[in-house]
């Protein structure tokens, strides 16, 4: 049987969207509010979903408590409280959308899940705004 398991956490972030090869004015008309050049925050809620097989010795498709202390170790940690654009490597040269931070969140936790199971991140940054990706 293929059963899904899903972990939410949560963290706050600030990020500016923005291109420099525009001027200003572009950048606030393609990204608004995300483009004010002093950074603002995002309550950012994750759900981490792994898809699998469910383990005959222990009724587990992956134990949820290693999930938990990954997404804590990997993507909490990383970015809890963090300017993303200035303070998270992946960003450096990336604009912290919430579709790149998906991207970015599925690289860094997808070598720790074992590799039968599958892998799905969904980023809401606003209650009404969320993404998902499956690589
Ligand atoms: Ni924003």
């Amino acid at each position: 049987m293929i059963v899904t398991v899903n972990r939410k956490a949560h963290f706050n972030a600030a990020h500016r969207l923005y291109n420099n090869e525009w001027s200003d004015d572009r950048n606030e008309y393609v990204f608004g509010k995300c483009a004010n050049p002093h950074f603002h925050g995002h309550n950012y809620e994750l759900i981490v979903s792994v898809t699998g097989e469910i383990n005959p010795r222990t009724g587990f498709v992956m134990d949820m408590k290693l999930l938990k202390d990954l997404i804590k170790d990997k993507i909490e940690e990383e970015f809890d409280h963090k300017n993303l654009n200035i303070q998270v490597p992946e960003f450096k040269d990336l604009n912290p959308t919430v579709e790149n931070m998906s991207v970015v969140i599925w690289n860094k936790l997808r070598s720790h899940i074992p590799k039968n199971l599958k892998l799905e991140i969904t980023l809401y940054e606003t209650p009404r705004n969320f993404v998902s990706y499956k690589g």
